[in-house]
């Protein structure tokens, strides 16, 4: 394994002596999935939709049906892909490592779906609604165009974070004691272009952590890296679990 790994043997070392490993996972980690990202220049979601008509709150209360069916759109096409080696490897070092904290920018669920236990939706999740008006967990059985809240009667909001909004005061924590307490701290597939969650990995490497980019792509700040390791999320994320269970 070592003779073609893409990582380097001290970093190899560092995972395995781990006491508490912090993950936070962005698109790119669910592009070998097939769901798309966000900001790579063709294919990316931002480059063919523009995220003030469909991902504010403003938009929301302009075109909620416009909205719905967006997220509808991409409730079905994660619905047909399944979850990759990156998100399986991550199930394994969890159960390889004393402490691991997943945190993800991912809406879509594929962390769970490839068997985490505990993971820190950052940004919400797909599958889940709110009431616009108390941006609340609902549980929504109706399947109008536009549901309604049954406490309220008030529209009913698909369950993630938009542009403007505040992170979810539970996850917001979790994450940033999480990148405060860990030993090494893994910054997958994100091009760390949105805050507060592109904070994370400062905070990590504020506290003393290894912080690690992996990322085929790598984003221009490399200062705040120890390692960036250039190769896509399923091929790192397997190597890493390699070299804990050789
Ligand atoms: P982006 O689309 O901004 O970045 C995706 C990153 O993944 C890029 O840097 C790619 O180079 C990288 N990438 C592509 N394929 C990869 C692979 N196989 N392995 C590893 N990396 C790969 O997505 P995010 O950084 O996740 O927010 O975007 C952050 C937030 O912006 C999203 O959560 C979303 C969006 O607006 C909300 O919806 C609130």
């Amino acid at each position: 394994m070592a003779a073609h790994s893409t990582l380097p043997a001290n970093l190899r070392g560092a995972i395995r002596r781990s006491r508490h490993l912090c993950v936070l996972t962005g698109a790119g980690i669910s592009a070998e999935s097939g769901v798309p990202t966000f900001r790579e220049a063709q294919t990316g979601l931002w480059a063919r939709y523009d995220p003030g008509e469909l991902a504010t709150p403003e938009a929301f209360i302009r075109q909620p049906a416009l909205v719905w069916r967006w997220y509808r759109w991409r409730r079905e096409l994660v619905a047909r892909v399944e979850p990759n080696a990156g998100h399986r490897a991550l199930v394994t070092l969890a159960e390889h490592l004393p402490r691991l904290t997943l945190i993800t920018q991912n809406v879509d669920g594929l962390h769970q779906r490839a068997g985490s236990t505990d993971v820190v939706e950052f940004h919400g999740n797909l599958f889940s609604e709110w009431c616009f008006a108390e941006r609340r967990p609902v549980e929504c059985a109706s399947d109008e165009e536009v549901p309604t809240c049954a406490y309220c009667g008030g529209l009913v909001r698909p369950g993630v974070v938009w542009f403007g909004e505040e992170i979810p005061p539970l996850a917001l924590d979790r994450a940033f004691k999480a990148a405060a307490e860990c030993d090494v701290f893994l910054n997958v597939g994100t091009s760390s272009q949105v805050y507060p969650a592109a904070s994370l990995a400062v905070t990590a490497k504020d506290a003393g952590a290894i912080v690690v980019e992996i990322n085929p792509e790598p984003t221009a700040d490399a200062t705040r890296f120890d390692f960036v390791i250039a190769a896509r999320a399923g091929r790192v994320l397997s190597e890493l679990v390699d070299s804990l269970v050789d």
